[in-house]
């Protein structure tokens, strides 16, 4: 909400005639309205402000092709470093232990609850580091964060941060720390052994420091959008200690236990299961599968129900497709061992 100082200069503005001061007046809101995730207002606002104030017979003057484009997208050096999306998952749809539950949940309220937290001097939680195994929802989870908060995701493209060229990985950071401070949203470093991995560590030991340093240095920088910064990993032990103490929260992900597996399966086939289904039996044939897996196992076989006309998932068939999952997993861990 634009503050009553800015809606009088609006008013002022207006009434004397000065596009140029709504103008500007009108700019500082829509930059505001970025700054606190509020993107649709924000782009709703651009796109009014662009739009040519002539009859159309004139629109030659002042090309604005940009328009239409969504403010939130990123532009300029940030184009090729960042992507971003408006997740609409929600954690309630995820399958989590009840601490790791709890502890979202209190991130979500302290965000939401920011400006009360800011009155008293103090910052929300807004740094956290989810590590476990491939397929256990560490990525789902940054969207379904964005989801919960209403903010825009955008997902840092490392391979594109991290350069052969000296310096110009740091540089790269800087921009995308840049648009954190600049831009409210829940921003993802996935796959975050990349750059966190342990200082002394790999080949290409000077640069990889040296992003990995950045990246601690401006972890510590204020950021007063209270922008959400998520990282993401399947290989804490690669990571350097130095960034342990950095993270508001350190979350641990691991495999589904037998009610993990009971709640997975129960949310996919919704009305469609079957109403014997031993949960026992089914836990054992997903004994070590990821959440990821489990799902996909529940969608072959509702693919399978629905084509041979059948209202229900039976026994047999999740046992079967969670079996196939387990032996295309054991194919791939041999190809990879040879
Ligand atoms: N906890 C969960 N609850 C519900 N569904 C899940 C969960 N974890 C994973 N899934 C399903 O598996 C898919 C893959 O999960 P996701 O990409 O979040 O895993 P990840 O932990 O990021 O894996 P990786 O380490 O390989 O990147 C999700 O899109 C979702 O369909
Ligand atoms: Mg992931």
């Amino acid at each position: 909400m634009p503050a009553a100082k800015q809606v009088i200069a609006l008013l002022a503005g207006h009434l004397d005639g000065d596009n140029e001061q709504v103008r500007t007046v009108a700019l500082q809101i829509a930059a505001a309205e970025a700054r606190q995730g509020h993107v649709k207002t924000a782009a709703t606002m651009k796109k009014l402000l662009d739009r040519p104030r002539d009859p159309p017979a004139t629109q030659t003057r002042g090309a604005t092709p940009a328009a239409a484009t969504l403010l939130a997208k990123p532009r300029g050096d940030l184009e090729d470093l960042v992507t971003v999306a408006q997740p609409k998952a929600r954690l309630s749809a995820m399958t989590l232990t009840s601490g790791v539950r709890e502890r979202l949940d209190r991130m979500v309220r302290q965000q939401s609850a920011r400006g009360r937290l800011r009155e008293h001097a103090l910052r929300p939680g807004s740094k956290l580091l989810l590590v476990g195994p491939p397929g256990s929802g560490k990525t789902l989870t940054a969207s379904a964060l964005a989801g919960e908060l209403n903010l825009p995701l955008f997902t840092i493209r490392l391979d594109a941060v991290i350069t052969r060229f000296l310096g110009e990985s740091a540089t790269k950071l800087r921009a995308v720390f840049d648009q954190i401070a600049q831009m409210r949203g829940v921003y993802l470093f996935d796959e975050f052994d990349a750059i966190g991995g342990k200082r002394s560590a790999g080949n290409d030991v000077g640069e990889v420091r040296r992003i990995l340093n950045s990246f601690l240095q401006f972890l510590e920088e204020p950021n007063a959008t209270d922008s959400v910064i998520v990282a993401a990993t399947n290989h804490p032990e690669l990571l350097d200690r130095a960034l342990i103490r950095r993270f508001d929260e350190i979350i641990e992900y691991g495999l589904p236990d037998v009610d993990g597996v009971r709640d997975i399966i129960k949310r996919r086939l919704a009305g469609r299961a079957s109403r014997s289904l031993n949960w026992e039996k089914i836990g054992g044939a997903a004994h070590g599968l990821s959440q990821g897996e489990v799902s996909r196992a529940v969608e072959e076989a509702l693919r399978e129900a629905i084509l041979a006309d059948k209202k229900t998932v039976d026994q047999a068939a999740l046992v079967t497709a969670l079996d196939a999952r387990r032996a295309m997993r054991e194919a791939v861990a041999d190809l990879f061992n040879e």
